[in-house]
């Protein structure tokens, strides 16, 4: 995982209990007799609330803020790809879906339909026309989602290193010199998105994107990842960061990176787009990305056991206050198999993030790649969630006014029942019990 989260539940049958710290420095949690967090910094400040899941997840989100309501088709099936080269391509696809007669909301583009992998870009040269371009998917229903990655290009052909550099944007080491580090466009520098004024100059970054049809953005390699081939794959420690004025380094600023990135993409949406709702999935974040962006489980293997531990992801996500997870199903490095890929299928029908994705080196996959009898059987999973959207969206309304998230542990309404605290090969999305705040 790429996110972290200090906050954990505690199962009693006298009462059960949440603790969260507001603290985003690593830490080293071990639960025994007593528990014990061990952080490398900061301030030692938490939270306490007892009562019911439900009640838990109130109160927490009460204080860590509550998701937005997602647009609908952000519930439907979404297709993605790590090789959707060209509009071409990518209309194949949309047409496929039909030709099948699958339903489909949305596909998502990585970073091959970029210039050089650089961020907030898309090839005018494979994507020609691209404003018609996202409207002739919306006429069939689908949405047209964007990657992009907070590293950009050190170069001085690169208007966005330009611009950064004249803010003084970017992350240093104490020295003063830039941070510079390998990532998909080459060696790359790091805005520093704890200084509000980066912040605002990411914001604008989205606005014509939005303008040609963007629907919605994917904020990966956010903790921030760099290919660096021993110890930490991010940025060095020492990295200096503004901290809203205060000063600080990246021992306390890696974990809220990604979460300041989406909130400066969230912002942007708002502003730029707001007769729509956002959609942002951000593969890093902390306690509190749910009012910015979903997210999903990133780069899980094509395995039996994969699958099996995106269930208790998706449901501890939910109860760190992220309603909206889910994994690439069929997983991402490796081809699944029929099989694999159906009961992957079948089981991600029932996750709020309902999304087929893969990497550039795995066969294409897609619901009729398997063939008969893999195909109908997902076009039944297909057509039973674009039945439940309803459902789905009335979870969705709960999640923004409880916190409540729509994927449950089994022992979200039986929290004094010790056989069900350890069940993590199951989930459920009953009504919660009403009962007054504690
Ligand atoms: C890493 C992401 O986790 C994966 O989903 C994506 O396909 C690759 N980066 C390439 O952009």
């Amino acid at each position: 995982m790429y996110i972290c989260i200090p906050v954990y539940l505690g199962l009693h049958s006298c009462g059960s209990y949440l603790i969260f710290y507001e603290n985003s420095f690593e830490a080293d949690f071990t639960f025994a007799e007593t528990a014990v967090a061990d952080f490398q910094g900061g301030s030692l400040r938490y939270y306490f609330t007892y009562g019911s899941p439900a009640q838990l997840l109130e109160r927490y989100t009460e204080l860590t803020g509550r998701a937005f309501l997602p647009p609908r088709w952000a519930l439907g099936y979404h297709q993605s790809k790590w090789g959707y080269r060209t509009e071409e391509k990518v209309r194949e696809e949309a047409k496929a879906f039909q030709a099948h007669n699958l339903p489909l909301s949305a596909i998502h583009l990585d970073i091959d339909c970029q210039v050089g992998n650089r961020a907030f870009t898309i090839d005018p040269d494979r994507f020609p026309k691209l404003a018609s371009f996202t409207q002739e998917l919306r006429e069939l229903g689908v949405q047209f989602i964007a990657i992009l990655n907070p590293g950009i290009k050190y170069s001085r052909n690169s208007n966005l290193f330009l611009e950064g550099q004249i803010l003084d944007g970017f992350c240093k080491l104490p020295n003063g010199k830039l941070v510079v580090a390998p990532v998909w466009p080459g060696w790359s520098v790091f805005p520093d998105f704890t200084n509000p004024k980066v912040r605002r100059w990411w914001s604008r970054q989205y606005q014509y994107l939005l303008d040609v049809g963007v629907a919605g953005f994917w904020h990966d390699m956010n903790e921030p990842a760099a290919f660096i081939t021993s110890g930490d794959r991010s940025l060095p420690k020492v990295t200096q960061h503004y901290m809203e004025g205060r000063g600080g380094d990246h021992r306390e600023a890696h974990n809220v990176y990604g979460l300041l990135q989406a909130e400066a993409a969230y912002e942007s949406l708002c502003q730029y787009s707001a007769d729509r709702r956002p959609f942002i999935v951000s593969r890093a974040g902390w306690a509190s990305l749910q009012r910015y962006a979903w997210t999903w489980t990133g780069d899980v293997e094509c395995t039996w056991a994969a699958l099996r531990t995106t269930m208790a992801t998706v449901v501890g996500l939910g109860l760190s206050g992220i309603p909206y997870s889910g994994p690439d199903i069929g997983g991402f490095q490796g081809n699944p198999g029929g099989e694999l890929y159906l009961r992957w299928f079948q089981m991600a029908t029932f996750f709020t993030f309902y999304r087929t994705h893969s990497s550039n080196n795995v066969e294409h996959r897609t619901p009729w790649t398997y063939g008969e009898p893999y195909l109908s059987i997902i076009r039944q999973f297909l057509e039973l969630r674009y039945q439940l959207l309803p459902y789905f969206y009335t979870l969705s309304w709960e999640a923004t006014q409880k916190g409540y998230p729509p994927v449950r542990p089994v022992f979200w309404g039986a929290s004094d029942e010790p056989a069900v605290w350890g069940v993590e090969d199951a989930f459920c999305s009953d009504r919660a019990p009403s009962a007054p705040p504690v």
